[in-house]
């Protein structure tokens, strides 16, 4: 009997009522630290987080040369997160360098108007849908300012943003509307790069023109290396920001005594941004095997898909005590919700960023609102997302 026995469970994609699949999690990680997914073609997923770490730092066997579960042989390429180790650090170094903790820091002033320009745009009315407003419009906006752009472009891409959010159910219409905001986003980033080759801006405010300048191996990035780059930027940073807000918000709307303490301590936004990472992660990861292997009892072929269940180890009781209760100023708080591996999300500085100013700057302009329906439904697919968070609040 292998201590860690490969079963079958058929999980599809949900709408369901808000905590729904932390019990599910809850109850698979418990049962099976390793199992068989037989959704689609079939995957594995592990639910436990020192076996995702385990795999996460494995890039020999465990590939990333798919990241999707359902989809092991893409016809799109995501970089750099495709590509593994050695090669892997190559295409990252000019991101590094244009979202670090210091570029970060640069940008703060400008977050803080953005999140302003957003919150005015409802503020008086009393009422919203907080992550199809707030949650669209604030990281486009960001996004736009960081990448040295102007914010003339945001209606078009808070339009592919919301084509993509509202497709994560699998079904073919939802998936046409995801493809075709995704190949207008590609189509957007070429002519931009065509342009910045005939008129190349200042590369240090620019990232398009700053990636034109940046070398592989002696070389200049190729186009269709620059644009897949881009448009893994902006898949990667908008609609994961968006679910993100919207649990962070529910989680305030909900429970009054945490958002009376941030109000009074503003200082406890960093760390209970951090403990809703943990508690309302929102995305996992896959990998490909490059070899057959035993994997903890289970007998994994070459080419199988394996699913690192993020939202499922971040909520492990073997590494948080009192893991299924969310505590805004636990600490130590070293959640793997933005991943465990060299391809540990390159935005976490940004996106860090970008939720305590959004939650500093809505509780300055509007602390006290409360949900606008009995219970938001969620979406559990290619995210873990609230569908809409309507709020109220007097004005
Ligand atoms: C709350 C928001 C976000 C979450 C939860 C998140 C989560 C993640 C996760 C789990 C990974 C994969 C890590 C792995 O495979 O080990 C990742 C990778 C990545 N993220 Fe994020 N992310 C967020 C925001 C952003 C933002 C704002 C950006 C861009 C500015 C971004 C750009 C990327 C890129 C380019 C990668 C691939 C990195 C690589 O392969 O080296 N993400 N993110």
């Amino acid at each position: 009997m292998n201590e860690y026995p490969s079963v079958e469970v058929n999980l599809t994609s949900l709408v369901t009522p808000v905590g729904a699949h932390w019990e599910q999690n809850d109850r698979l990680r418990e049962e099976f630290p390793v199992y068989w997914n037989t959704y689609g073609n079939g995957y594995w997923v592990l639910t436990r987080a020192e076996e995702i770490r385990e795999a996460s730092q494995n890039p020999a066997v465990f590939s990333n040369h798919s990241i999707v579960a359902t989809d092991p042989n893409p016809a799109y390429r995501f970089l750099p997160s495709f590509v593994d180790p050695p090669q892997h650090m190559k295409y990252r170094k000019p991101l590094n360098r244009w979202f670090s903790p210091p570029a970060v820091a640069a940008l703060v002033p400008q977050l803080r108007e953005c999140a302003a320009t957003t919150m005015q745009e409802f503020a008086a009315d009393g009422h919203t849908d907080y992550v199809n407003s707030f949650g669209d419009h604030f990281p486009v906006r960001v996004f736009l300012t960081s990448m040295g752009l102007p914010l003339e472009h945001a209606a078009f891409l808070v339009s592919c943003v919301r084509r993509m959010s509202g497709a994560r159910s699998g079904s073919p219409d939802h998936v046409a509307r995801m493809m075709g905001a995704w190949a207008d986003i590609a189509a957007f980033w070429t002519v931009l790069l065509a342009d910045r080759h005939a008129n190349p801006l200042d590369p240090d405010i620019d990232f398009v023109t700053h990636m034109t300048e940046a070398t592989i191996d002696g070389h200049p990035f190729a186009d269709d290396e620059i644009i897949d780059t881009l448009v893994t930027l902006t898949l990667g940073s908008l609609d994961t920001l968006k679910g993100q807000f919207g649990w962070c918000i529910y989680h305030f709307a909900t429970h009054p005594e945490d958002r009376q303490r941030i109000i009074d301590d503003p200082n406890l936004i960093p760390n209970a941004v951090e403990e809703i990472m943990r508690a309302y992660p929102i995305v996992g990861m896959a990998r490909k095997l490059t070899q057959d292997i035993e994997f903890h009892g289970c007998p994994m072929k070459k080419d199988d898909m394996l699913f690192l269940n993020l939202p499922s180890a971040t909520r492990d009781p073997r590494e948080f005590p009192d893991a299924d209760k969310v505590i805004i100023d636990r600490s130590p708080n070293r959640h793997m919700a933005f991943g465990a591996s060299e391809h540990r999300c390159v935005g976490s500085h940004l996106a860090r960023a970008e939720m305590i100013i959004a939650l500093e700057e809505w509780h300055r302009a509007i602390p006290h609102y409360r949900l606008g329906v009995d219970e938001p439904l969620m979406e559990l697919g290619s995210q873990i997302a609230l569908v809409s968070l309507p709020l109220v609040w007097d004005v």
